[in-house]
């Protein structure tokens, strides 16, 4: 599986609740840390996932894939609600805004749908709404097409349309507006026919790309020579999400299709059917195959019926949306944190064709995981051509015991990625035809370094911090905030240095010379005098960050600190075995190997020594600060969020000084929220349960200085 830019950092500990160590629930031991890990494991691909999805517009699991996972955290978390993440992907909904576009608070929350997979869970979603509502008779739904594209809110001032945002977090979304100017079906200015619209709306939809429109469009980009884009959603969703030279034509094949009116509703209105009447009447397109289904026989039969059609529609749809019809009960049923009670969204099932799998390759991806890609006789499925697809690891391979030479039943779930999903064994050779086994290389294919697999972990590595596949991502991660900050060093430049070939490893950034600097294009004198500046004040840096920034498997921030604060020195980190590490608390086996094998490997240890011959360096680490016993704020929590005008650490600490404890995220038992700069969608949680929301200035006073 293609890894996501910075996955190999992501730390499984630190989302683990402190203060358990694997007792809970009634479960106890190995099985509750087994239980315990499988959970983070999910939390951190659900997360993963979401961002593929959400912000990078290149999902690499099928939506069947991504509700599998979701399903499973949904139904551990049910059983082991003490060790649900604060932050769960299953409380949230999309993930949060790309840097680059202004962000702005949805008016109320952009809410995703639960799914139904099947009919029997159709059924049991209508019992379940009858039941709550202790209703006698048949409930009615609106029935629409479940729109396969990009959910945006438009926000409408006395009729003119003022502001379009993204989904985002759910919370606050990415301003698109002015891209939003350029589709066709966005009304600038809503009819009113006579009666005034109202003050305020806020209206929901979906953004598509019209199947001709994707098919024109991705022509056109054929013969451009660039790359074509893998679906109609995606070349939606990125098509909103251009930041620099916007391409309008694309921005003009979009469609805008209206399902909800979430703020503004005029009086009189009763049912979801009669909103999407109105919104139609303002001058929204919806979708016509929009209906009303007075049962749930009926809702089923409509779906049958969508599903026949669904090859034919111009637009793509992976589903049908019921929704409640009568809003009356749709306010008795509420929502959760993640979706309304009223409605589901009844997928359609997967489709499926057979090929041959004519090979295995070994792809390197930019986190250094070897991933097994099939290669596929190319087959149609699902309106498009497969000839490749990712096995993600050696595990699937054994798992579904696929052979090169077999014949496969490729699915393509409703949306982007196919799968192999298994062996057609009745039609499988024997004899000289007996097709291969695979086993991913030994060697890197990239670097030639010897691959490894740590122990309990599916996915097999190649260790080279420095393995050209992996570079620009560990460079990246090098640089980010968490890890030695250095200003101005972004993706695009990261890009610049090496493909010219100035970095072939992560110390050689710290060997650039401004003369190679200001040789790049778009680098004039200035820029690369401060990028040699941000890179000096990078080289004074803490023990913790040093380790962060070697970018070792599992070495987040939560780690790193442990690690820092368990050894001396790098030294004698670098002499630990695995034993050792694992001795400091908090860091378990997986981690501990992940650190000593990282330190084992002489090109590792080459390119430490050489980081710190380049100047980088810190000060013996001062004992962590711990909390307090008293203080002016003992028993105060507190959550810091937006820009400060020193590093939350500090700030942090001070608080920890003072007896008080900082946690990630705003919930009820949250006593206060230090509020900086940009201060995004934690400000506006705060905001809704009431927690005391602090400045910069307020929290020096707390803490006793001004
Ligand atoms: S209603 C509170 N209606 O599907 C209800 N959503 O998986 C929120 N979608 O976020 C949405 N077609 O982006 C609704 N007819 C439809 C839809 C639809 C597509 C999208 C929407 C939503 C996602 C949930």
């Amino acid at each position: 599986m293609q890894q996501a830019f910075g996955e190999a950092h992501n730390d499984v500990q630190s989302h683990l609740q402190r203060g358990q160590t694997g007792v809970g629930a009634g479960v106890s031991g190995a099985k509750g840390e087994a239980i315990r890990r499988r959970m983070a494991q999910l939390g951190e691909a659900l997360d993963r996932h979401n961002r593929r999805y959400y912000v990078e517009d290149r999902p690499e699991i099928s939506d069947a894939e991504y509700d599998a996972l979701f399903r499973e955290l949904q139904a551990l978390e049910a059983e082991h609600p003490d060790w649900v993440r604060a932050d769960s992907p299953t409380h949230r909904v999309g993930s949060p805004p790309a840097e680059g576009f202004e962000t702005h608070p949805h008016l109320s929350p952009m809410l995703s749908l639960d799914n139904a997979m099947d009919e029997a869970e159709m059924r049991a979603f209508a019992d379940r709404i009858a039941r709550m509502l202790e209703h006698e008779g048949a409930i009615p739904f609106a029935a629409e097409p479940k729109l396969d594209g990009a959910g945006v809110e438009l926000i409408y001032r006395k009729g003119r349309f003022e502001r379009g945002l993204t989904r985002g977090d759910g919370s606050v979304g990415e301003d698109v507006t002015a891209n939003l100017k350029h589709v066709l079906s966005v009304p600038l200015q809503l009819v009113d026919d006579g009666e005034p619209t109202p003050e305020l709306l806020s209206i929901r939809g979906e953004v598509v790309l019209p199947i001709a429109a994707f098919k024109r469009l991705n022509e056109r980009r054929v013969e451009r020579e660039l790359e074509p884009f893998a679906n109609p959603r995606n070349a939606a969703a990125g098509g909103l999400r251009q930041l620099h030279d916007i391409d309008v034509d694309r921005l003009r094949s979009l469609e805008f299709r209206a399902y909800a009116l979430a703020d503004g509703r005029p009086d009189g209105l009763e049912t979801q059917s009669e909103i999407l009447g109105c919104l139609e009447s303002w001058g929204f397109i919806v979708s016509p195959e929009c209906g009303r289904c007075d049962d749930v026989d009926a809702a089923v039969a409509y779906h049958e019926d969508l599903l026949e059609r669904r090859a034919k529609l111009p637009v793509e749809i992976d589903g049908t949306v019921f929704k409640v019809d009568d809003l009356s009960l749709q306010e008795e049923l509420g929502t959760l944190s993640r979706s309304p009670r009223w409605a589901i969204a009844f997928k359609f099932p997967p489709e499926q064709a057979t090929t041959t799998l004519l090979d295995i390759e070994a792809q390197v991806g930019r986190t250094g995981a070897l991933t097994p890609v099939a290669k596929l006789d190319p087959v149609r499925v699902g309106g498009v051509t497969v000839s490749n697809t990712s096995l993600h690891n050696q595990d699937e391979v054994d798992r579904k015991d696929l052979r090169i030479g077999d014949e496969v039943v490729v699915q393509r779930a409703g949306d982007v990625i196919p799968q192999v999903v298994r062996v057609l064994l009745g039609r499988r050779k024997t004899g000289k035809d007996a097709p291969r086994l695979y086993r991913l290389p030994e060697q890197c294919p990239v670097c030639g370094d010897e691959t490894l697999r740590l122990e309990g972990e599916s996915v097999t590595r190649c260790p080279n911090i420095d393995c050209p596949a992996q570079l620009k991502n560990n460079l990246w991660h090098l640089a980010s905030r968490g890890a030695l900050d250095i200003d101005g060093l972004g993706e695009k430049l990261i890009e610049q240095l090496v493909d010219a070939g100035h970095v072939e490893r992560l110390s050689d950034l710290f060997d650039l010379d401004r003369d190679t600097l200001i040789g790049l294009e778009r680098m004039g004198e200035k820029s690369a005098d401060n990028l040699l500046e941000s890179l000096d004040k990078a080289r004074e840096t803490t023990f913790a960050r040093f380790l962060i920034a070697l970018g070792i498997r599992h070495v987040g921030a939560t780690i790193a600190q442990l690690l820092a604060d368990g050894f001396s020195d790098l030294d004698t980190l670098i002499e630990a075995q695995a034993r050792d590490i694992a001795a400091v608390e908090g860091i378990g086996p997986t981690i501990a190997q992940s650190v000593a094998s990282f330190f084992a490997d002489p090109r590792n240890r080459a390119e430490v020594e050489r980081l710190l011959e380049l100047g980088l360096r810190w000060k013996a680490p001062k004992k962590r600060a711990t909390k307090a016993a008293d203080g002016p704020l003992v028993g105060k929590t507190f959550v810091l969020t937006g820009t400060l005008s020193q590093p939350r650490d500090h700030f942090k600490e001070r608080i920890l000084e003072a007896g008080g404890k900082v946690t990630g995220s705003v919930s009820k038992k949250t006593d206060y929220l230090v509020a900086g700069e940009a201060a995004g969608s934690k400000l506006t949680k705060a905001q809704k349960l009431e927690v005391s929301i602090l400045d910069e200035a307020a929290l020096l006073e707390l803490l006793g200085t001004d």
